[in-house]
């Protein structure tokens, strides 16, 4: 088990495992008949996978615009709280389809607000695609249209996510053993 910050982590999903699901999403993502797509990924958890995905999607043939936003639902916690824009894009998305990247999609309060907000602005589509579906702990009426794995119930670190600001750069996605922070 690597340890990092004197704390045990368990691998869930490792680095190679991660990279070629990546190809699969950007192929899925390529049948899609996309006329001017503009990638959004929501800060900051997705930095890394839009990162990842973005290039995986050129190799599948697809050339999109990227933009971010990012969106505080959490805190320093991990209890899930009150969606709000720290920042917005800053494109229009008139008659546009919007594809968002988020790290995972947990209560569909984040993906709801975000896919909301650009409806209201004329996007033509708005898709979403994430790492790591946590469904059990859905509320909002939202599901992903792709997802990378199905995630356990259990609070995940790494590959751009966070607990309390730490282990993002982990290169997989792991559960910290003991206490997390
Ligand atoms: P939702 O709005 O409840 O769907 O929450 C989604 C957001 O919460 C994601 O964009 C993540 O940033 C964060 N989140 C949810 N579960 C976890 C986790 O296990 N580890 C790290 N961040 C998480
Ligand atoms: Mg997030």
């Amino acid at each position: 088990m690597p340890v990092v910050r004197g704390k045990d982590i368990e691998v869930l999903f490792n680095a190679s495992t991660i990279a070629s699901r990546n190809l699969e999403l950007a192929k899925e993502i390529a049948q899609r008949d996309y006329k001017d797509l503009l990638v959004v990924s929501v800060l900051k958890g997705s930095f890394i996978f839009a990162a990842d995905l973005i290039r995986a999607m050129h190799d599948a043939g697809i050339s999109p615009e990227v933009e971010f936003i990012m969106i505080s639902s959490y805190g320093s916690g991990t209890t899930s709280g009150e969606v709000k824009m720290l920042r917005d894009i800053d494109n229009d998305v008139t008659d546009r389809d919007v594809l968002l990247v988020d790290d995972i999609l947990e209560s569909g309060k984040t993906l709801r607000f975000i896919r909301d907000l650009m409806l209201s602005r004329g996007a033509r589509s708005v898709r979403n695609v994430v790492l790591l579906d946590k469904r059990m702990r859905r509320t909002s009426d939202i599901n992903a249209d792709h997802v990378g794995f199905d995630c356990p119930d259990y609070f995940v670190v790494g590959y751009g996510m966070d607990v309390a600001h730490a282990f993002r750069e982990l290169p997989f996605v792991g559960v910290v053993k003991g206490d997390a922070v």
